[in-house]
């Protein structure tokens, strides 16, 4: 590891600046998920508990650098005082006098989030005249937002080269448990992959390919693949123009000993609705009406059989169209028996991206796997073998201090 951490710092009435990724799910000014802002209590109540005086930062939303009141963070300030049993003061501005004062009138273990970082255009910019005021009132930066780390922003880069920067208690359980599933991993590793395009996942698959032994595909983006095979995919989403690509990848993975699941049955109706009457074949047996909305079980069978025999499970995306049942059976499934063979000390499962940890709260086992990534785009480009530009600030800063 060569990050460092809050550990034997001194952080008694230092004011720490805590970049933290309150970027939550709201509707009519109620946060809907607090996963996020659970995820940052660990860092939170370490520097309370220490002394500090903790000053949080993050973005909400895309204002584009302009004040845009519904995207405003004051919301997020009441429900992180709910959570963390203690006052959260905000502050209108993250920089200038406002933000001055705020800080000002912080006393030891005192919480301040600040306003969306991104009213200010100076942030997406990583302008150094920004991050030089963002720096002005605090001793120390802790970056406890990996969910934030694939932007190069001045609160994910630009302060790490201002201040002694330090990554937090959630920064640090993202980036060991995704180094344990993707660097170091307990062979065999699987991956499960779905979601809708292989479009968004060519490089994603590409690097996973490098280093797993099995690889399934499902989600929308395996129609593509079945597609490339000469299979029919009667009036199912594909992107055929990308068949080339994936008898690439096909190819791709036979070089390097990766072995592909590939659907062999799947569910298909013609609408995504609940009362859609559902037919299980064959894959090429779909008529020219019907859609392919999940892999079928004997597909699933042949994935509970793989991750039986995996000791590493790392999955991004839904199998099928998880959201309406019961095109949510493969996914169901799936996630149940991974969450079994985790409780039973048989396997390491990571997961994360985009609509995974919904559909593994969906199954009732995010709780159960080994880890499940706060992150959506970053989980996604480090799978796909990325530099993430926050933690390669967070690692530049221990080379300069030589730790
Ligand atoms: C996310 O929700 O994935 C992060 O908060 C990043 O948000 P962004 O895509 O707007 O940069």
């Amino acid at each position: 590891m060569t990050f460092r951490t809050l550990d034997h710092v001194q952080l008694a009435a230092k004011r720490a600046m805590v970049r933290v990724d309150f970027n939550v799910p709201m509707h009519d000014g109620k946060v809907t998920d607090d996963t996020r802002l659970r995820a940052a209590l660990p860092t939170i109540d370490l520097l309370r508990r220490a002394g500090a005086e903790t000053i949080l930062i993050s973005h909400f939303d895309r204002p584009k650098g302009k004040c845009v009141p519904s995207m405003s963070l004051r919301p997020v300030a009441a429900c992180l005082a709910k959570l963390l049993g203690a006052p959260v003061a905000f502050a209108n501005d993250c920089v200038g006098p406002v933000a001055k004062a705020a800080v000002d009138a912080m006393g030891t273990g005192d919480v301040l989030l600040l306003e969306n970082l991104r009213f200010h255009p100076g942030e997406e910019a990583n302008d150094a005249a920004f991050a030089k005021e963002l720096a002005e009132n605090v001793d120390l930066y802790v970056n406890d937002a990996f969910s934030a780390a694939h932007r190069a922003h001045a609160s994910t880069v630009g302060l790490a080269h201002l201040l002694p920067a330090y990554a937090g208690e959630d920064m640090r359980r993202e980036l060991e448990a995704l180094q344990a599933a993707l660097d170091h991993p307990a062979h065999p590793v699987l991956g499960v992959v779905g979601g809708s395009k292989v479009s968004t996942k060519l490089d994603l698959l590409r690097n996973l390919i490098l280093k797993l032994d099995r690889l399934a595909i499902g989600g929308g983006m395996a129609n593509t693949f079945l597609f490339a095979q000469g299979w029919s995919v009667g009036a199912s989403r594909c992107e055929k123009e990308l068949a080339e690509a994936a008898r690439d990848i096909m190819l791709f993975a036979e070089k390097h000993a990766c072995e592909l699941l590939l659907p062999t049955d799947v569910v298909v109706a013609e609408q995504a609705e609940p009362a859609s009457p559902t037919r299980v074949v064959e894959r090429g047996q779909v008529s020219d009406t019907e859609c392919i909305f999940d892999v079928g079980p004997g597909t699933v069978r042949r994935v509970l059989a793989a991750i039986d025999e995996a000791n590493t499970l790392i999955w991004n995306g839904p199998l099928g169209v998880f959201e309406v049942p019961p095109f949510d059976k493969a996914t169901l499934a799936v996630a149940r028996h991974a969450a079994e063979r985790t409780k039973a000390g048989k396997l390491v499962a990571v997961a994360g991206g985009g609509d995974t940890e919904a559909a593994l709260n969906a199954a009732g086992v995010a709780s159960d796997f080994t880890f499940v990534s706060t992150a959506g785009g970053a989980f996604l480009e480090w799978m796909e073998g990325k530099v993430l530009p926050g933690v390669a600030a967070l690692e530049g800063q221990a080379q300069i201090d030589g730790r």
